[in-house]
């Protein structure tokens, strides 16, 4: 499974690129304003210097025109920019047709199957369901992307699934046992993944141990 981080924060991205643990990036406009930036596109060419795997572009105009134009401008910005589109019907035009001109397309605010069905049919390469807010409302995130996975290989669709709206290390272990392609990975939850208390503790034991052979010397 391959592992993207979902921030436009460059300090994170830099750090998840040093642990290895960096195979593409999305952002969203909601990240973008949190980085209080003057100019977004240097920074997506900023994050597109940092990786070579694809880095989600999201297109904020909601008109199919307007939404066409951005796109391309995204996709202009550099060769592994993804654009990402909302499900929406003109979100699914718009997919048609950039996926016919090859530029690669990731649907996202994906809530349903059968909305992950249609981004599949317009051509998208990426499809995001966003599975915490699912479980926010009480209902089950992770058991959409099961229910994407089995549709992708009922047809052999083509995109490829990327776990979105991660809170937890369950996301991501329940992503890998399902086969998802990706999970989106905020930095806060790649730094738990490799914790676990025994871990912890049995590393504390062993160094006291050796401090011990230390001291009979
Ligand atoms: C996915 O591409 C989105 O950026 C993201 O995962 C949204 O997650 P949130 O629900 O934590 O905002």
């Amino acid at each position: 499974m391959k592992f993207f981080i979902d921030t436009a924060n460059l300090d994170e991205i830099k750090k998840a690129a040093d642990y290895g643990f960096l195979d593409g990036v999305t952002t969203n406009p909601t990240l973008i304003a949190k980085e209080g930036l003057s100019d977004q596109d240097a920074r997506i060419k900023a994050i597109c210097d940092i990786t070579h795997g694809p880095v989600s572009a999201e297109v904020v105009a909601t008109e199919p025109e307007a939404m066409l134009a951005e796109a391309k401008h995204l996709a202009s910005l550099a060769a592994n920019v993804v654009v990402k589109l909302p499900l929406t019907m003109d979100g699914l035009k718009v997919t048609r047709i950039l996926s016919k001109e090859g530029i690669r397309v990731n649907v996202t605010l994906i809530f349903s199957a059968i909305q992950a069905l249609l981004a599949a049919k317009a051509g998208a390469a990426f499809v995001s369901p966003f599975v915490g807010r699912l479980d926010d409302i009480g209902s089950d995130g992770m058991g959409l992307v099961e229910d994407i996975q089995t549709i992708y290989n009922n047809y052999a669709f083509d995109p490829e699934i990327i776990v979105a709206s991660v809170r937890s290390p369950q996301h991501v272990l329940r992503a890998a046992l399902i086969g998802a392609d990706i999970s989106t990975i905020p930095f806060s939850v790649i730094s738990q993944l490799a914790a676990h208390p025994l871990t912890q503790k049995g590393l504390e034991a062993f160094l006291a141990d050796h401090a011990k052979v230390k001291e009979k010397k």
